[in-house]
């Protein structure tokens, strides 16, 4: 299982119930990493997707405790067991968490790798992401160069957990 997510120099994800800045050439590699995947994400991230519908060519699992919440092309779990039962049906390297905050904290000790874009600015947040810097377990693995959107600068990066192995 892998994590991807966009973090600001703060580690911060989102604010409001979205994203805090979109940046297509990010959009395109999340989608690029995804496509064909199982894509698994709590129900404020699944709320906030365009049009609330599920990720296209993706099979989209929600995490949820909610009561009767149902959505076309989604497979609703309502606990960390039961979302463990559904991904025995895949295999472990095509499963990608991709978050919010809640569901990344849950499931990042399974994680085997972090697919972190790092934007080189600070946003008004209230989601963060753990500070992967400061975790033992993490070890960054791989920077691309610099990249720009505009005046904002962001690296893709990539972590890997030494206690999960896939
Ligand atoms: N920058 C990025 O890469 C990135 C990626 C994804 C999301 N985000 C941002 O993150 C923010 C949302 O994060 P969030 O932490 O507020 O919400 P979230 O993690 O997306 O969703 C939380 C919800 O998931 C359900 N849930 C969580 N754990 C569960 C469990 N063990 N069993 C059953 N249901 C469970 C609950 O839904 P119920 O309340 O229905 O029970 C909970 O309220 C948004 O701003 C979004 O834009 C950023």
């Amino acid at each position: 299982m892998k994590a991807i997510v966009a973090v600001d120099l703060n580690w911060a994800i989102g604010c409001k119930g979205r994203l805090l800045i979109s940046i297509p050439e990010d959009l395109k590699f999340f989608k690029s990493m995804t496509l064909g995947k199982v894509v698994v994400m709590g129900r404020e991230t699944f709320e906030s997707l365009p049009g609330r519908k599920p990720l296209k060519d993706r099979h989209n699992i929600v995490l949820t405790r909610t009561g009767n919440y149902t959505h076309d092309d989604l497979t609703i779990c309502r606990s960390i067991n039961q979302l463990f039962n559904e991904l025995a049906k895949f295999p472990t390297e095509d499963v990608f968490v991709i978050g919010g905050e809640k569901v990344y904290n849950q499931l990042l000790p399974y994680c085997s790798e972090a697919y972190v874009t790092k934007i080189e600015d600070t946003f008004a947040a209230d989601t963060f992401f753990p500070n992967l810097d400061e975790m033992e377990d993490w070890q960054l693995v791989a920077v691309s160069d610099l990249k720009f959107f505009g005046d904002t600068k962001y690296r893709f990066t990539k972590y890997v957990n030494k206690r999960v192995m896939e």
